[in-house]
């Protein structure tokens, strides 16, 4: 039996990673519905895979305006303002094509050492013994590794800049005093990296352009916020997604068995795979900056409109009986798990093959790999921008 969802829920939904929230059934009669957020605002909640596609395509749907003061918002802004429209920043400021291609894995070298990598994490966890903690010993430190390679600095630097990510990727109704003090000490810190001449990676090549007359509009604190926000954006993102990956195929042994098998079948299992992901656990904002139409739904100039990833990615009008995990699904890459639009994350090669090096690297030694623990008894974090175990115990 369906009801009607009550006129204002509260959003976000369940932090538990292991289901799509009870919710999203009853909003699918409702795709454009009202909710209440954290910060006690009122905002559009979008949950048809086409009207979310529909927001994020329309540039009238801006993510830039979420961070101009006095408007509705999802929860408290964490980083300063102006960073969150980062990307279209480093666009603006002419570093686009170093960023690009610091992110791209056919990068000389990259992809052979993410193999190497994450072979050696491996061997590290199989020297070690079970039970292991595969969140931190496996896919942190691999997310953590891989961002100190392409930003060019050690590896206690980035766990170091990474621990922050604990209080910047918070959800609360009003900023954490904490996420103000690591964001100052992160960026002076990454200032001091760029003088460093051991540094290399992408921080080098920005050093490097400080001394060319082209770039002189930029200040050493640019490019570092270029540094801190993309090890932010990007360690969070592949942890997460990789955890919940895991926790998915754990839950599914039959399908990790198939992959344990097939190797060569893991690529393509990505996609699906992020389809059925539920590591974001927020609704990606935008606020309308016109009047405008979604769904039958007058939204006015100045509303705050969120995207469900999670109810795009699983609306059967798009992905028929999208609770089955179809590793063969024709259109599993149509997901929405990495946004859509002008926000499109830039590192969706990077992103899928950290995950399928990872999940090779799993299934080659471990492919009794399960649960140490029964699976409610997982942690899942609360007041956080993502879907995360707090330790996911595994044994082999
Ligand atoms: C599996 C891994 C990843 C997932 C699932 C993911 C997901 C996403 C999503 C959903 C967005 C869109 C946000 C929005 O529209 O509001 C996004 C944007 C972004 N991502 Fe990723 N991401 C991943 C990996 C990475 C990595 C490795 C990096 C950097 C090293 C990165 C950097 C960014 C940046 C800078 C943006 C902002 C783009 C813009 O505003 O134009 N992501 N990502």
């Amino acid at each position: 039996m369906t009801t009607a969802p009550p006129d204002m829920i509260d959003f976000p939904f369940s932090a538990n990673g292991l289901h799509l929230p009870e919710q999203i059934a009853l909003l699918r009669s409702t795709p454009v519905c009202k909710v209440r957020t954290i910060a006690g605002d009122e905002a559009w909640l979008v949950s048809s895979y086409a009207l979310c596609k529909e927001v994020l395509e329309d540039e009238r749907y801006s993510l830039a305006a979420t961070s101009a003061p006095g408007v509705p918002r999802q929860y408290a802004l964490t980083i300063p303002p102006h960073v969150v429209n980062n990307m279209s920043n480093m666009t603006g400021a002419g570093l686009r094509k170093a960023v690009m291609k610091a992110i791209n894995p056919k990068s000389p070298h990259l992809r052979t050492w993410m193999r190497e990598h994450a072979a050696v994490l491996v061997d590290d966890l199989l020297d070690y013994g079970p039970p292991v903690d595969l969140r931190d010993r496996f896919a942190r430190l691999y997310a953590e590794n891989l961002h100190a390679r392409i930003l060019g600095i050690s590896q206690a630097d980035a766990a170091m800049l990474s621990s922050s990510l604990d209080i910047a990727f918070m959800n609360s109704a009003t900023c954490p005093i904490g996420a103000r003090l690591n964001w100052e000490r992160d960026i002076a810190y990454v200032t001091g990296l760029l003088d460093d001449p051991e540094t290399t990676g992408l921080l080098g090549a920005l050093a490097e352009l400080r001394g060319d007359p082209a770039y002189s509009h930029l200040t050493d604190e640019m490019l570092a916020t270029v540094g801190v926000t993309l090890l932010g954006a990007g360690v969070v993102s592949t942890m997460g997604a990789l955890s919940m990956v895991i926790v998915t195929l754990l839950q599914n042994p039959e399908l990790w068995q198939e992959l344990c098998r097939r190797p060569e079948k893991i690529p393509a299992a990505v996609d699906e795979l992020l389809r059925v992901n539920l590591s974001i656990a927020d609704g990606l904002p935008r606020l309308a900056t016109a009047d405008m139409r979604l769904g039958g739904v007058d939204i006015k100039e100045g509303e705050l409109v969120l995207v469900l990833v999670e109810a795009a990615n699983s609306d059967p009008a798009m992905f028929p009986d999208p609770h089955t995990i179809d590793l063969g699904r024709p259109n599993a890459s149509a997901h929405l798990s990495f946004g859509r639009g002008g926000h499109y994350c830039p590192a969706v090669p990077l992103g899928k093959e950290f995950i399928a090096v990872a999940l090779d690297a799993l299934a080659a030694r471990m492919p009794g790999l399960r649960l140490a623990v029964p699976v409610d008894q997982l942690v899942w974090r609360t007041g956080y921008m993502k879907r995360l175990p707090e330790r996911l115990p595994v044994a082999w």
